[in-house]
């Protein structure tokens, strides 16, 4: 299975992934992700990306398709992906269908995280994330068991992104609503799209995708 899982900035796309990954083996290709390991490595993606990350701004749709490209070419043809945050234009949407062709794969399912967008401005800036393993927390609804000792790696770092304050995250709202929700409609149109409460707590909304993928 090739899924597209789409929703604003905090919707939760990393964490369902997260879950997605352990239950079900399937390969995580969040954009977010490698850009930010770019921009860690200091390559000349990642120093393109960097201040165009911190407005929150979309980097262009070329650095992100060659991304996805490079990382279809290294997976196991039997692996199922999950887009996390790609494709997020419609330029992005056509190259993905020429990538998924290119690497013999087909799109199977859209899974829209239904939010509403007025809260996610406080999951997003409650977010922080272990600095060894990268397993995601929030500091109320999601925090790590022990505190301070990350549940999945026992590390004791952790860090927090530096678009994740709140102007940032409105200017990223905005590109979502100018050019990622826009690309909705034409997955629509091939009857491939599923809707799930997103303002869920996290293991109905896992249920909830699982349900779909069965
Ligand atoms: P990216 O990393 O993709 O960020 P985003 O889309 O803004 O989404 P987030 O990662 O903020 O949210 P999420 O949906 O993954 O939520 P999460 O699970 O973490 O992109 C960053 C930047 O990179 C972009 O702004 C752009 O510049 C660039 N970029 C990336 N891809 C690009 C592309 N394709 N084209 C162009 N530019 C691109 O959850 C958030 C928090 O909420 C966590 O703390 C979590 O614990 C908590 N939480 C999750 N689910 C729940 C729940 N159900 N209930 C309560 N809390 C929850
Ligand atoms: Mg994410």
């Amino acid at each position: 299975m090739n899924i597209i899982l789409l929703g604003p900035p905090g919707a939760g796309k990393g964490t369902q992934s997260a879950a997605l990954v352990e239950r079900h083996a399937m390969t995580q290709l969040s954009t977010g992700d490698m850009l930010r390991a770019a921009v860690k490595a200091q390559s000349p993606v990642g120093v393109r990306a960097k201040e165009v990350m911190d407005r929150g701004e979309l980097v262009s749709d070329e650095i992100v398709s060659d991304l996805i490209d490079a990382n279809l070419a290294a997976m196991e043809p039997g692996t199922g992906a999950i887009f996390d945050g790609y494709p997020r234009t419609a330029a992005q949407a056509e190259d993905l269908d020429a990538l998924l062709a290119k690497h013999g794969r087909k799109l199977d399912r859209v899974i829209e995280l239904e939010v509403d967008v007025d809260a996610l401005v406080e999951r997003i800036t409650g977010r922080f994330s272990c600095a060894n393993c990268g397993a995601l927390y929030h500091d109320t609804a999601n925090p790590p068991e022990k505190e301070g000792v990350c549940d999945v790696c026992g590390s004791t770092e952790f860090k927090r992104r530096p678009d994740d304050n709140e102007e940032t995250v409105r200017t990223r709202m905005d590109e979502y609503r100018a050019k990622t929700a826009p690309i909705l409609p034409g997955y629509e149109q091939r009857g491939i799209v599923s809707r799930v409460d997103g303002m869920a707590g996290i293991d109905e909304v896992a249920r909830a995708i699982d349900s779909l993928l069965a």
